[in-house]
Protein backbone atom coordinates (compact mmCIF):
# COMPACT_ATOMS: atom_id res chain seq x y z
CA UNK A 1 0.00 0.00 0.00
CA UNK A 2 1.32 3.45 -0.63
CA UNK A 3 1.74 5.09 2.62
CA UNK A 4 1.57 9.09 3.11
CA UNK A 5 3.25 10.86 6.03
CA UNK A 6 1.36 14.20 6.71
CA UNK A 7 4.45 15.94 8.39
CA UNK A 8 2.68 19.22 8.35
CA UNK A 9 4.48 21.56 11.12
CA UNK A 10 0.84 21.92 13.25
CA UNK A 11 1.10 17.53 13.11
CA UNK A 12 4.44 17.57 13.94
CA UNK A 13 3.77 19.91 17.21
CA UNK A 14 0.80 18.84 18.10
CA UNK A 15 2.11 14.97 17.84
CA UNK A 16 4.43 15.70 19.97
CA UNK A 17 2.49 17.22 23.13
CA UNK A 18 0.48 13.92 22.58
CA UNK A 19 3.60 12.12 22.81
CA UNK A 20 4.62 13.21 25.92
CA UNK A 21 4.06 11.54 29.17
CA UNK A 22 2.96 15.03 31.40
CA UNK A 23 0.25 15.88 28.99
CA UNK A 24 -3.37 15.49 30.35
CA UNK A 25 -5.95 13.57 29.33
CA UNK A 26 -8.09 16.84 28.45
CA UNK A 27 -5.06 17.88 26.38
CA UNK A 28 -4.54 14.81 24.80
CA UNK A 29 -8.36 14.16 23.41
CA UNK A 30 -8.17 17.58 21.81
CA UNK A 31 -5.00 17.16 20.13
CA UNK A 32 -6.27 13.87 18.81
CA UNK A 33 -9.36 15.55 17.25
CA UNK A 34 -7.27 18.03 16.15
CA UNK A 35 -5.23 15.93 14.11
CA UNK A 36 -7.83 14.03 13.37
CA UNK A 37 -9.15 16.84 10.99
CA UNK A 38 -5.49 17.26 9.66
CA UNK A 39 -5.29 13.50 8.46
CA UNK A 40 -8.77 13.87 7.22
CA UNK A 41 -7.87 16.70 4.99
CA UNK A 42 -4.94 14.94 2.98
CA UNK A 43 -6.75 11.65 3.06
CA UNK A 44 -9.60 13.75 1.16
CA UNK A 45 -7.27 15.19 -1.25
CA UNK A 46 -8.63 13.58 -4.40
CA UNK A 47 -12.73 13.47 -3.10
CA UNK A 48 -14.25 13.68 -6.73
CA UNK A 49 -16.00 17.22 -7.19
CA UNK A 50 -19.10 18.04 -9.70
CA UNK A 51 -19.74 21.60 -10.62
CA UNK A 52 -22.78 23.26 -9.17
CA UNK A 53 -24.39 26.18 -9.71
CA UNK A 54 -24.79 28.84 -7.61
CA UNK A 55 -26.06 32.66 -6.82
CA UNK A 56 -23.71 34.52 -5.06
CA UNK A 57 -24.90 38.19 -3.64
CA UNK A 58 -23.65 39.84 -7.40
CA UNK A 59 -23.62 37.26 -10.02
CA UNK A 60 -24.71 33.41 -10.78
CA UNK A 61 -21.07 31.48 -11.10
CA UNK A 62 -21.02 27.47 -11.43
CA UNK A 63 -19.39 26.09 -8.22
CA UNK A 64 -18.55 22.77 -6.92
CA UNK A 65 -19.51 20.18 -4.32
CA UNK A 66 -18.65 16.77 -3.29
CA UNK A 67 -20.09 14.29 -5.94
CA UNK A 68 -21.23 10.70 -5.37
CA UNK A 69 -22.09 8.78 -2.20
CA UNK A 70 -20.94 10.20 0.91
CA UNK A 71 -18.52 8.76 2.45
CA UNK A 72 -17.81 6.51 5.53
CA UNK A 73 -15.45 6.53 8.37
CA UNK A 74 -14.77 3.53 10.32
CA UNK A 75 -13.38 3.81 13.38
CA UNK A 76 -11.92 1.02 15.57
CA UNK A 77 -13.26 0.57 18.87
CA UNK A 78 -11.83 2.59 21.15
CA UNK A 79 -9.16 4.47 20.44
CA UNK A 80 -10.73 5.13 16.59
CA UNK A 81 -13.23 7.16 18.00
CA UNK A 82 -10.83 10.21 19.16
CA UNK A 83 -9.87 10.78 15.50
CA UNK A 84 -13.40 10.05 14.68
CA UNK A 85 -14.16 13.04 15.75
CA UNK A 86 -11.87 15.69 14.06
CA UNK A 87 -12.92 13.77 10.85
CA UNK A 88 -16.90 14.75 11.66
CA UNK A 89 -15.65 17.90 12.13
CA UNK A 90 -14.37 18.39 8.53
CA UNK A 91 -17.21 16.09 6.82
CA UNK A 92 -19.99 16.12 9.01
CA UNK A 93 -22.16 14.52 6.81
CA UNK A 94 -20.08 11.32 6.78
CA UNK A 95 -21.81 7.60 7.51
CA UNK A 96 -20.23 5.83 10.43
CA UNK A 97 -19.29 1.99 10.94
CA UNK A 98 -18.09 1.09 13.99
CA UNK A 99 -15.62 -1.47 14.73
CA UNK A 100 -14.70 -3.13 17.75
CA UNK A 101 -11.81 -4.87 18.12
CA UNK A 102 -8.97 -5.96 21.12
CA UNK A 103 -5.78 -7.05 21.16
CA UNK A 104 -5.53 -10.20 22.88
CA UNK A 105 -2.60 -8.93 25.77
CA UNK A 106 -0.95 -12.69 25.21
CA UNK A 107 -1.13 -13.16 21.60
CA UNK A 108 -1.90 -9.62 19.76
CA UNK A 109 -4.42 -11.43 18.01
CA UNK A 110 -7.23 -8.96 16.98
CA UNK A 111 -10.74 -10.29 18.16
CA UNK A 112 -13.33 -8.99 17.11
CA UNK A 113 -16.30 -7.81 19.56
CA UNK A 114 -18.64 -5.19 17.53
CA UNK A 115 -19.49 -4.46 14.06
CA UNK A 116 -22.56 -1.88 12.79
CA UNK A 117 -21.93 -0.26 9.66
CA UNK A 118 -24.46 1.30 7.46
CA UNK A 119 -26.86 -0.57 4.65
CA UNK A 120 -25.55 0.66 1.78
CA UNK A 121 -21.65 0.52 2.79
CA UNK A 122 -20.49 -1.55 0.12
CA UNK A 123 -21.09 0.98 -2.53
CA UNK A 124 -19.46 3.68 -0.52
CA UNK A 125 -15.45 4.93 -0.13
CA UNK A 126 -14.66 3.50 3.72
CA UNK A 127 -11.66 5.26 6.12
CA UNK A 128 -10.56 3.01 8.62
CA UNK A 129 -9.46 5.17 11.43
CA UNK A 130 -6.92 3.37 14.19
CA UNK A 131 -4.41 5.81 16.27
CA UNK A 132 -1.80 3.25 16.15
CA UNK A 133 -0.55 0.80 13.65
CA UNK A 134 1.71 -1.50 15.44
CA UNK A 135 1.81 -5.38 14.84
CA UNK A 136 -1.16 -4.21 12.07
CA UNK A 137 -3.40 -7.07 13.43
CA UNK A 138 -6.28 -5.14 14.13
CA UNK A 139 -6.23 -3.12 11.25
CA UNK A 140 -5.60 -5.99 8.62
CA UNK A 141 -8.57 -7.48 10.76
CA UNK A 142 -11.14 -4.77 10.10
CA UNK A 143 -10.27 -3.99 6.56
CA UNK A 144 -10.91 -7.72 6.38
CA UNK A 145 -14.05 -7.66 7.85
CA UNK A 146 -14.65 -4.62 6.01
CA UNK A 147 -14.04 -6.14 2.45
CA UNK A 148 -16.38 -9.37 3.73
CA UNK A 149 -19.06 -6.52 3.64
CA UNK A 150 -18.36 -6.02 0.30
CA UNK A 151 -16.86 -2.70 0.62
CA UNK A 152 -14.00 -2.17 -2.53
CA UNK A 153 -12.79 1.30 -2.40
CA UNK A 154 -10.49 1.46 1.16
CA UNK A 155 -8.06 3.74 2.80
CA UNK A 156 -6.76 3.84 6.30
CA UNK A 157 -5.75 6.65 7.85
CA UNK A 158 -3.59 6.20 11.21
CA UNK A 159 -1.50 8.70 13.79
CA UNK A 160 1.52 6.49 13.98
CA UNK A 161 2.59 3.69 12.76
CA UNK A 162 5.52 0.83 12.89
CA UNK A 163 7.43 -0.65 10.03
CA UNK A 164 6.47 -3.37 11.01
CA UNK A 165 3.12 -2.74 11.01
CA UNK A 166 3.14 -0.67 7.61
CA UNK A 167 4.66 -4.20 5.84
CA UNK A 168 2.11 -6.51 7.17
CA UNK A 169 -0.68 -3.73 6.38
CA UNK A 170 0.67 -3.99 2.87
CA UNK A 171 1.31 -7.44 2.72
CA UNK A 172 -2.46 -8.49 3.73
CA UNK A 173 -4.04 -5.36 1.79
CA UNK A 174 -1.69 -3.79 -0.95
CA UNK A 175 -4.70 -2.03 -2.57
CA UNK A 176 -5.60 0.01 0.62
CA UNK A 177 -3.53 3.37 1.26
CA UNK A 178 -2.34 4.82 4.65
CA UNK A 179 -2.07 8.39 5.76
CA UNK A 180 0.03 8.63 9.04
CA UNK A 181 1.50 11.74 10.71
CA UNK A 182 4.21 9.57 11.77
CA UNK A 183 6.77 5.92 11.20
CA UNK A 184 8.06 5.44 14.09
CA UNK A 185 11.71 3.14 15.11
CA UNK A 186 9.95 -0.10 15.84
CA UNK A 187 7.49 -2.34 18.28
CA UNK A 188 8.78 -3.64 21.24
CA UNK A 189 8.00 -7.22 22.84
CA UNK A 190 4.53 -5.84 24.17
CA UNK A 191 4.06 -4.72 20.96
CA UNK A 192 3.79 -1.41 21.78
CA UNK A 193 5.41 1.40 19.33
CA UNK A 194 8.91 2.66 20.32
CA UNK A 195 9.06 5.52 20.74
CA UNK A 196 5.18 5.85 20.63
CA UNK A 197 2.60 7.46 22.73
CA UNK A 198 2.00 4.57 25.51
CA UNK A 199 -1.81 3.12 25.11
CA UNK A 200 -3.94 5.31 22.87
CA UNK A 201 -6.81 3.84 24.30
CA UNK A 202 -5.48 4.46 27.96
CA UNK A 203 -4.49 7.51 27.55
CA UNK A 204 -8.13 8.78 26.07
CA UNK A 205 -10.37 7.10 28.04
CA UNK A 206 -8.21 5.92 31.16
C1 LIG B 1 -4.69 -0.78 20.40
C2 LIG B 1 -4.72 0.39 19.44
C3 LIG B 1 -5.03 -0.24 18.12
C4 LIG B 1 -4.33 -1.57 18.23
C5 LIG B 1 -3.08 -1.53 17.44
O1 LIG B 1 -6.00 -1.12 20.75
O2 LIG B 1 -5.66 1.37 19.80
O3 LIG B 1 -6.41 -0.44 17.90
O4 LIG B 1 -4.08 -1.80 19.63
O5 LIG B 1 -2.33 -2.68 17.60
P1 LIG B 1 -2.01 -3.72 16.43
O6 LIG B 1 -1.64 -2.93 15.21
O7 LIG B 1 -0.86 -4.50 16.98
O8 LIG B 1 -3.21 -4.59 16.21
P2 LIG B 1 -6.38 -1.98 22.05
O9 LIG B 1 -6.43 -3.43 21.74
O10 LIG B 1 -5.49 -1.56 23.18
O11 LIG B 1 -7.89 -1.55 22.30
P3 LIG B 1 -8.50 -0.15 22.79
O12 LIG B 1 -8.33 0.84 21.65
O13 LIG B 1 -9.93 -0.47 23.06
O14 LIG B 1 -7.74 0.30 24.02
Amino acid sequence: SKVTVVDHPLVRHKLTVMRDVSTSTKTFRHLMREIGSLLCYEATRDLALEPVEIETPLTRMQGEKLAGKKLVFSPILRSGMGLLEGMLDLVPSARVAHIGLYRDPKTLVAVEYYFKAPEDIADRQVIVIDPMLATANTAVAAVERLKEAGVKDLRLVVLLAAPEGIAHFHDAHPDCPIWTAAIDERLNDHGYIVPGLGDAGDRLYG
